[in-house]
């Protein structure tokens, strides 16, 4: 690409870099710098983004096209800097997580408090849904007045006095912003290309020195296989380490949904669970053993994280940060956060013991009941979700509730229920038992 006065010149055009990769080609540094940047201005159709985005899907793209799309993505936007932050007259200790995506995965809303009870500075631009996925925001935003949508000097100004912020990426990677979007609707998440550059354009680009990824594996996964997670892993934490974040990964299960809730407002009531002390085992384990890693890589040293559960120090940090984002702190109380007024229970239909419970099954259905979106900037429900009564290995009567489905709109319950069908089975035997946690990659 050349410039002159008026702007950048190019001979590109969108037909022929979509020709090129759906011919199996690799695209140039140039193409990737030009597609990306004329895509956020504007210039770029959604219909060729699509067509491209499907052809990157079904090609994949070398290491170097993935590392030139994730700069380029970063590029398409501004690059927060917080190195000059002080607390008591030292730099922050700053560190976050993203998760490639799960069902259940709640893990922020406690992880984030927990590390800030440890010391940590937490800078997290956080996503929306994406496919059978819940997003951190639409949860948060389950909470009467809690935004996302706050100003860099509010960002700036948390970080320092609270330890944390939880925004919308906004102008960090507008590029990404767009193509997340429209991977949502087009049927494009599920590629490691564009999972990397997408999480890694965002995290680098918001100014964090210190990264732990969670990297899913199982059928609720993006990626179908632990040979392709493991290789997302490895490619992000590349990434990270190019772009001068210290970043490491944890390899985690997602065959079954994390908790015993799936949804917007369930899980942030089951996250105060956690925080309050309690809450499902794998939730507490998965929360702990992320915050472990994060006050490691951020030189955190001496600090108990499960201690913060226990003495409570991890919730009024939450209390704190929601207040901080506008968020009703009263309304806290489980009773006070919405759910879906229109419920189908689906029951055991013998005794015995519950069998595996199919995380994709689960993460569609709730998308069905109205927690995700089906065209870009649809309203989801906050209160559609489903609460799981009984985890695998646990023993079941015949009759009792096995899962509760909730939304505010009732057309949505029987579609709901069918993606269920075939997703989980009471049985005579527990199922095999898989570690939560695989295994941690680092360079
Ligand atoms: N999280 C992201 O930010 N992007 C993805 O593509 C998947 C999970």
């Amino acid at each position: 690409m050349s410039f002159d006065a008026a702007g950048p010149i190019s001979h590109l055009d969108a037909p022929s870099v979509i020709r090129t990769k759906r011919d199996g080609g690799a695209l140039s540094d140039e193409a990737i710098d030009w597609v990306i940047d004329a895509y956020t201005r504007g210039e770029v159709a959604e219909a060729q983004m699509s067509a491209l985005l499907m052809a990157i899907f079904l090609r994949g793209m070398t290491g170097h096209e993935i590392a030139r799309w994730t700069a380029a993505m970063i590029a398409s936007g501004e690059r927060l800097d917080f190195s000059d932050l002080r607390r008591d007259g030292k730099p922050l200790a700053l560190v976050d997580k993203h998760s490639t995506g799960g069902v259940g995965d709640k893990i922020t809303i406690p992880l984030v408090p927990v590390v800030m009870a440890c010391g940590g500075a937490v800078p997290q631009a956080a996503g929306r849904g994406l496919g059978h996925t819940g997003g951190t925001l639409d949860k948060l935003e389950s909470i009467p007045g809690f935004t996302a949508e706050i100003t860099k000097s509010q960002i700036r100004q948390q970080l320092c006095d609270l330890g944390a912020a939880i925004f919308a990426a906004g102008e960090l990677a507008p590029a990404d912003r767009k193509i997340y979007a429209l991977r949502d609707v087009t049927a494009t998440t599920e590629s490691l290309p564009l999972i990397a550059s997408s999480v890694m354009s965002k995290k680098i680009a918001e100014g964090t020195k210190a990264l732990v990824l969670d990297s899913k594996v199982g059928s609720g996964a993006f990626l179908d296989s632990e040979a392709e997670s493991r290789e997302l892993a490895r490619t992000m934490v590349e990434l990270g380490v190019e772009h001068g974040v210290q970043t490491r990964a944890l390899l985690t299960d997602m065959q079954t949904p994390l908790g015993r809730t799936v949804g917007n407002a369930v899980e942030v009531v089951e996250s105060l669970e956690v925080l309050a002390g309690g809450g499902p085992d794998d939730v507490v384990e998965l929360t702990l053993a992320l915050a472990r890693e994060m006050c490691d890589v951020a030189g955190l040293d001496g600090v108990d994280p499960a201690q913060t559960l226990r003495d409570g120090t991890a919730m009024d940090r939450f209390r704190d940060l929601v207040a901080a984002q506008g968020g009703d702190v009263d309304s806290l109380d489980a009773a006070m956060l919405p759910l879906g007024q229109h419920t189908e229970t689906i029951s055991a239909p013998r005794s015995g013991t519950m069998g595996d419970i199919d995380a994709m099954a689960v993460g569609l259905a709730v998308w069905r009941l109205g927690a995700g979106r089906s065209v870009p900037g649809e309203q989801v429900q906050f209160g559609a979700g489903m609460r799981i009564h009984r985890k695998p290995g646990e023993a079941v009567a015949a009759g009792e509730p096995l899962f509760t489905l909730y939304t505010e709109t009732p057309h949505r319950l029987a579609a709901a229920a069918s993606e269920l069908d075939g997703a989980w089975s009471v049985g005579d035997h527990a199922p095999p038992t898989r570690p939560l946690i695989i295994d941690r990659i680092s360079m």
